[in-house]
């Protein structure tokens, strides 16, 4: 039996910042309001000249260092992204060119929103188990200030730009335990972007979001998405060393942290630190953890995320 198994981590956030109290000075708001609400005091913002496969090759680069991987022995590049760089070709193949990668293995871009990492790494995970691919490059990377309309207070304040990457490699032991995907496109209207290319108006889209219902939906789905998952591996609660969840809102993370019984220590947190950065935000977190020594090896993860489209998910891991 083959698996994967996560052999490098890496990150990248934009040098420039932006505060809660930039947005006192842009929108109606206060950073009280901003903090208690969504837990964020700081995003990072992409330069002018900075694209989605920019932050993406850097966090990469720092994954393929930490697995000790050159960028020849990579076979599948996978991108979650919201934000390509452009319609076609896809931020993938980019990245794959940018960092020298020219063995004519694949590379695609995955669209699940806030559920790009988990829906990249299940499909990462799938062609490895298969034996279609043993290295992959699996990335969540966005530059969500570029559909974000810095006028409409009830969400500018969420987004921020970033990227996270890991690098798998077939194993003959768990890594991946399990990874759980679902959709439901009922739900359109709750979250979307106001524009694309087939409407004629791609150029000024900007994400439009109704923030309650979105709120209960997740908080809800990803309890529901926990005991799947638990479920499918006939595991308990107990069984799970950390808690990396998607990183929208302080609120809905504590909600499935409980519903875990986790205590706060063992639930990775950077929202603070970069905002809703949707794909970027699991790989972000996780690299965050490690790089800090919290995560080691041995260890196990449930990783989750909810977001657009309606998109949910999970992947069960072993570090
Ligand atoms: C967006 C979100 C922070 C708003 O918080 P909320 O508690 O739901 O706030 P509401 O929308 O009910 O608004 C409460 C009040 O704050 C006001 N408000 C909205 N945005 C504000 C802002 N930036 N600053 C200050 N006040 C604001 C509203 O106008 C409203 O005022 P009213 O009571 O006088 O009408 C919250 O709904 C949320 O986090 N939703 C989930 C978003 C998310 O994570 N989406 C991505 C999923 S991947």
């Amino acid at each position: 039996m083959i698996y994967s198994r996560i052999i490098g981590t890496g990150s990248y956030l934009p040098e420039q910042l932006m505060t809660n109290a930039d947005f006192e000075k842009l929108i109606d708001t206060t950073d009280q309001w901003i903090v208690e609400r969504t837990g964020i005091k700081v995003r990072h913002v992409a330069a002018e000249n900075e694209l989605t496969s920019d932050l993406a090759v850097a966090a990469a680069r720092r994954a393929l260092e930490a697995a000790n991987v050159v960028p020849a022995n990579i076979d599948l590049v996978i991108v979650g992204t919201t934000t390509p760089d452009r319609v076609f070709p896809s931020t993938a193949c980019i990245v794959q060119a940018k960092l020298g990668i020219a063995n004519a293995s694949p590379a695609f871009d995955v669209q699940a929103v806030c559920s790009g990492f988990i829906y990249a790494l299940a499909t990462a995970n799938n062609f490895i188990k298969a034996g279609q691919a043993r290295t992959a490059l699996v990335i969540g990377a966005e530059t969500l200030s570029r559909i974000t309309d810095y006028t409409d207070r009830t969400n500018c304040i969420l987004w921020g730009d970033g990227a996270g990457a890991v690098v798998l490699t077939a194993s003959e032991e768990p890594g991946i335990i399990s990874t759980h995907i679902h959709a439901d496109g009922r739900y359109q209207d709750l979250l979307y972007v106001d524009g694309g290319p087939s409407m004629g108006n791609g150029e000024k889209a900007a994400m439009r979001m109704q923030g309650n219902a979105v709120f209960k939906m997740a908080v809800n789905t990803l309890d529901a998405i926990v005991d799947e998952t638990l479920a499918a591996n006939g595991m308990e609660k107990s069984d799970i060393d950390w808690l990396v969840p998607h990183q929208a809102n302080i609120r809905i993370i504590q909600a499935t942290g409980k519903k875990l019984g986790l205590p706060p220590e063992r639930v990775v947190v950077t929202v603070d630190q970069h905002g809703n950065t949707s794909a970027a935000s699991i790989p972000l977190a996780f690299d965050t953890a490690v790089r800090d020594g919290r995560i080691k090896r041995g260890q196990t993860l449930l990783m989750e995320a909810f977001g657009g489209g309606f998109t949910w998910g999970s992947a069960l891991v072993k570090y």
